[in-house]
Order: C-alpha cells, then sequence, then structure tokens
C-alpha cells in the first residue's frame, strides 16, 4: 500500500532541489503533484519533471507563481482546485537566501528574504486551508532551517525568516487543529543542493562537515523522507513541530 496513495500535494519552488525531491518520493508513494517555479529558466527543468512524476503513474502540473506574490498565490491555488479537485498536502519549499553582515545588508536584501521565505509562507497556507478545512483533513509542511534555530554571522535574514516560520507552524497547528490540519516544519542542516554549491568551493566543505555529528551533508531525498512522513498518516497525531534534520549539528 502506498503512503498517499491518490493524495494531492502542492509544492512551491520544486523545479530543483529539495522540492524535486520531495515531488519525487510523493509521488512515488502515489501523489498527484501540483508544483510551482518561478523563473522562465527553470521552464525546462519543471517540464522535465513533469515528465518523470507522469512516469511513476501520477497526474502532475508545473505552475509559473511567485510564492512571494499574495496574489498569484490566490489564483495558483485556485487553479490547482479546478484542475485537481482537491489539496490534501501543502509542501511550503520555496526559499532563497542573500547573506550579508549586518553592516553591510541592505533593506533590499532583507525584504527579498522575508517576502519569499517567510511571506509566501502565508501567501500559500492563507490558501489551502480552505479546501483542508472543508475537507476536515490536510497536512502543510513549511521547510525551514537550522539557522532558524541557531542563528548564524552573516545570515540574520534568513535566520528570521526561518524562525518565523516556526512560530507561524505553532499558531496555525492551533487554530486549525480541531479542523484535522495539521501544520509542521522541517529544519534542515546543510542539504547538496544549488543552495549551497558555495560550500564546496576551497575547504569550506569539510570545515562545515565538522560540524556535523553525522559528517556529511544531508541528500535532497533525506529531507524528502521527513516530509513523506509528515505528509502521511504515520504522523497523524503530530503538529505544530519542528523536526531537525540536520545530521546532529544542533546538539
Ligand atoms: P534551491 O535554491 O535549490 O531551490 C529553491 C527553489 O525555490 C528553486 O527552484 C527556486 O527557483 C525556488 N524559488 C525561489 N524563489 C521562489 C519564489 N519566489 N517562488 C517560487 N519558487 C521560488 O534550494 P533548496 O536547497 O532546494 O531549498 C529549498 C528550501 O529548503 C528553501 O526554503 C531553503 O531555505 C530550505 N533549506 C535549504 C537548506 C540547504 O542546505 N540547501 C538548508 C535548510 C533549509
Amino acid at each position: 500500500m502506498k503512503l498517499l496513495e491518490g493524495k494531492v500535494a502542492i509544492i512551491t519552488g520544486a523545479a530543483r532541489g529539495i522540492g524535486e525531491a520531495v515531488a519525487l518520493k510523493f509521488a512515488e508513494q502515489g501523489a498527484h503533484i501540483a508544483f510551482s517555479y518561478v523563473s522562465d529558466s527553470s521552464a525546462d527543468k519543471a517540464a522535465a519533471l513533469v515528465e518523470k512524476l507522469n512516469a511513476l503513474g501520477v497526474k502532475a502540473k508545473a505552475y509559473k507563481s511567485n510564492a512571494a506574490d499574495y496574489v498569484a498565490c490566490e489564483s495558483f491555488v485556485n487553479e490547482v482546485i479546478a484542475e485537481f479537485n482537491q489539496i490534501d498536502i501543502c509542501v511550503n519549499n520555496a526559499g532563497i537566501s542573500k547573506d550579508n553582515l549586518l553592516l553591510r545588508m541592505t533593506p533590499e536584501q532583507w525584504n527579498d528574504v522575508i517576502q519569499v521565505n517567510l511571506n509566501s509562507v502565508f501567501n500559500m497556507t492563507k490558501q489551502v486551508i480552505k479546501p483542508m478545512m472543508k475537507a476536515k483533513n490536510g497536512s502543510i509542511i513549511n521547510m525551514s532551517s537550522v539557522i532558524g534555530e541557531m542563528g548564524n554571522a552573516g545570515q540574520s535574514s534568513y535566520a528570521a525568516s526561518k524562525a518565523g516560520v516556526i512560530g507561524f507552524t505553532k499558531s496555525i497547528a492551533k487554530e486549525l487543529g480541531s479542523r484535522n490540519v495539521r501544520c509542521n516544519a522541517i529544519a534542515p542542516g546543510f542539504v547538496e543542493t544549488d543552495m549551497t554549491s558555495y560550500l564546496n568551493d576551497g575547504d569550506g566543505a569539510d570545515k562545515y562537515k565538522s560540524l556535523i555529528p553525522l559528517g556529511k551533508f544531508a541528500s535532497g531525498e533525506d529531507i524528502a523522507n521527513v516530509c513523506l512522513f509528515l505528509a502521511s498518516n504515520l504522523s497523524s497525531y503530530v503538529t505544530g513541530q519542528t523536526i531537525s534534520a540536520c545530521g546532529g549539528m544542533n546538539i
């Protein structure tokens, strides 16, 4: 029996990285997938992912939609409901970093990160809870970060956005628990994606790996497995939690 048979999942920013791994994992477990990507340069990757998902025997569709734009999220979710009839799972995955020491950080850099990483979670969650409340069923999964728990020099905007996601997650869990809509967050450590590709320059990777008890970075699939747990009924009594998937670097 597949864990997500017949469920519909909506995922933001899934043309690559963790989002792509989550889409593939969910599809392997029988979920139909609607996902967004933001830039024209991702269109080919998005189309290739749709093909891979279809090959797994599920329905899949890519939408060009900016998760940081409230009105765009409203249209995105409405189009998905019209096409797929329901939304059971929402993964708020889209995220960026614009790292800088506070002394050098510009208001634009700060605002961009908050807009994409935190406001997008509000934009999407506000829309998806409508069908979920009606169905008295839903799982919302927000991508936070170990940096949101620990902070990091040079990452104040990223840390603030990801800490904000954790507070939002707990509040929504309290608001919607009685409707059987669960809301949880994942706090990954370093994951090998485009976002962290700079770590492989020079000896940066070894320095960071020495801080991680498991001694390695995560793969997208490592994080997708945690997502699968939170999306499925295996976590039916889990809400408002932040699951750290950081190889132990927060201990
Ligand atoms: P990535 O850069 O490979 O992928 C991020 C995706 O989000 C891209 O496809 C990008 O186009 C999309 N995106 C960016 N802005 C968007 C917007 N406004 N609307 C829609 N899509 C947008 O990064 P990765 O590593 O896959 O990150 C996924 C999530 O995981 C992010 O929220 C990130 O902050 C978080 N994360 C990543 C970690 C890592 O080490 N890679 C660690 C902890 C958290």
